[in-house]
């Protein structure tokens, strides 16, 4: 089989890269917008691209044409906390996926507990195994006037781990625990849960009936 980008649209190279390229790690984004309102989402189009200074790499999608606010709200402060994401953590973090209103913070609706950093603004989320403190340092926008994605390199200025996960100088990488995305629904729990499925939930139908979550 072969197949050629130039000749799919966006949902099929998606596909197509999200069932070739995993398992992706997740980086679960705080952000606060310029009223200080804390946005918290998943990225799986995630990964390490510098190790001095240590710098991590994030693309965002845009949605209906327009950024998503994570991007908005980097670009805006300049800041970022990066929290990784464990298997126990997974129905959470879909639930900070869905779209939710700007100016409403997904943070209580998604049961994540914010904790202050100590270098930026947005808020670490304490149920995370490790934190990682961000600034911005470049974000370039990827495919020219139609391209679909922003690429955001973000330079770590402190990093954080649960003292009982941190022994001799590294992070003890087989005890996290970390999930992993990987094509259509699917994820990967490197514990107990092994490969499992999860679908994607829609705001709206979400909302119905409930409070609105907290602003
Ligand atoms: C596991 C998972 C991984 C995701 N990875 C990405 C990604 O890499 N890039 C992206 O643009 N959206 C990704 N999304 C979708 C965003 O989380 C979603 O659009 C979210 O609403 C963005 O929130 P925001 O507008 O508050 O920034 C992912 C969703 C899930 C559930």
């Amino acid at each position: 089989m072969q197949a050629d980008p130039s000749h799919m649209s966006l949902p099929e190279n998606h596909r197509m890269l999200s069932n070739l390229v995993f398992p992706r790690p997740i980086a679960l984004v705080t952000t606060v917008n310029a009223g200080g309102l804390v946005n918290v989402a998943p990225f799986s189009f995630f990964g390490v691209v510098c190790a001095k200074p240590p710098m991590l790499g994030i693309s965002l999608g845009k949605r209906n044409g327009r950024e998503k606010d994570t991007l908005a709200n980097a670009r805006a402060t300049g800041e970022l906390v990066v929290n990784l994401t464990t298997e126990s953590m997974a129905e959470r973090i879909n639930l900070a996926a869905m779209d939710f209103p700007p100016d409403h913070s997904e943070l209580a609706a998604c049961g994540f507990t914010p904790v202050p950093a100590r270098r930026v603004r947005p808020p670490r989320i304490a149920e995370s195994p490790a934190h990682m403190e961000c600034r911005v340092a470049q974000v370039m926008d990827l495919g020219g006037k139609h391209g679909s994605h922003s690429f955001l390199v973000a330079e770590v200025v402190l990093f954080h781990v649960r003292d009982e996960l941190f022994s001799e100088g590294t992070p003890k990488s087989r005890d996290l625990k970390l999930l992993g995305r990987a094509g259509n629904d699917d994820y990967f729990g490197l514990g107990d849960r092994g490969r499992f499925e999860m679908k994607r939930l829609q705001y709206e139908e979400w909302s119905k009936g409930r409070e609105p979550p907290p602003g």
